[in-house]
């Protein structure tokens, strides 16, 4: 779409044999609207909310759960090994830090996602059971974007939240990689190094789609689970939302529509085939 803006290079020309390329050049429209959903948005003019961030943790949370053990399950499976690279690009222990940080000790019982998120998580979850080649397609979405633009607004989420120390952003930081520039070509290259059918390529490509469309259904999925949240927190706070340390309404009574809102959304994951 014409209106769209794309931090990406313009990439469509000359695509070669090799499955980075290929998977760049394929996923390229995909990441465009990624970048363009309310959330993207949002982080990029530097308006991303406490409330937004814990959410969007929490979802994270849940998917590199499910993308992390699928991997490491399946870590010898010939696709899988050359990409798998824990010590480097594991985030779920960063995660954990995060979400420890923003709710305390207790922080398992307060994460809450949206039907998106579990539909996500269990596209992985079958990935990993039934065709584990197809996690590379997984791990180079979030992985590579993570070292990508996600570098960058690791930044604004410290500046947007006022954050005076790292505390909170462990997600954004990867000790294990000096220069993303260059880990992200060893990917790469690993990747190009995996044998593939044609078909298998082709379902890989399919999978680096499918694995897009999933970040933006759970990014709106998150939208839509803060228009209820905030709009009751302002409400009560005068407009104070965004420094409660509680994301959701204190009161019993909010809490309840909440979680009904919550639910009646995982609920329709039962009609939403992928
Ligand atoms: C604010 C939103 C975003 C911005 C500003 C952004 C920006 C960028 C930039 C500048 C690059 C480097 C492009 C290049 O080297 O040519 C990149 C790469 C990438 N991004 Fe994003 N991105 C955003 C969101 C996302 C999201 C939500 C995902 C997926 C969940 C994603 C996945 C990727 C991937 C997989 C790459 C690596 C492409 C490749 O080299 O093959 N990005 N992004």
């Amino acid at each position: 779409m014409e209106t769209m803006k794309s931090a990406r290079k313009n990439d469509t020309e000359d695509v070669g044999s090799d499955l980075s390329e290929q998977i760049k050049a394929a996923t390229k429209d995909s990441h465009v609207r990624a970048e363009n959903t309310t959330l993207m948005l949002d982080y990029q003019k530097g308006k991303i909310t406490l409330p937004q961030y814990k959410l969007l943790l929490c979802s994270l949370y849940e998917i590199y759960r499910a993308l992390e053990e699928e991997l490491d399950r399946n870590a010898s499976h010939p696709a899988v090994a050359p990409i798998y690279f824990p010590q480097e690009l594991a985030r779920l222990q960063t995660l954990e830090r995060d979400l420890e940080h923003f709710f305390g000790s207790e922080w398992r019982q307060r994460v809450i996602v949206p039907a998106a998120t579990v539909r996500y998580q269990e596209r992985i979850r079958r990935i990993g059971e039934e065709s584990p080649d197809l996690l590379v397609a997984h791990a180079y979405t979030r992985y590579l974007g993570d070292l990508s633009g996600g570098q960058v607004l690791g930044k604004i989420t410290q500046k947007s939240l006022g954050l005076s120390s790292k505390d909170g952003l462990s997600f954004f930081s990867f000790p294990g990689v000096s220069s993303p520039h260059r880990f992200k070509q060893l990917f790469r290259s690993r990747m190009n190094s995996i044998e593939l059918t044609e078909g298998r390529r082709e379902e890989m490509l399919r999978e680096a789609n499918t694995s897009f469309l999933l970040n933006i259904q759970v990014f709106d999925d998150l939208q839509k689970m803060l228009s209820v949240t905030t709009t009751e927190a302002e409400d009560q706070s005068e407009g104070d939302a965004v420094k409660s340390k509680n994301m959701f309404p204190s009161l019993p009574s909010m809490q309840f529509t909440v979680g009904v809102c919550v639910a009646l959304t995982t609920v329709g994951l039962g009609f939403y085939a992928l």
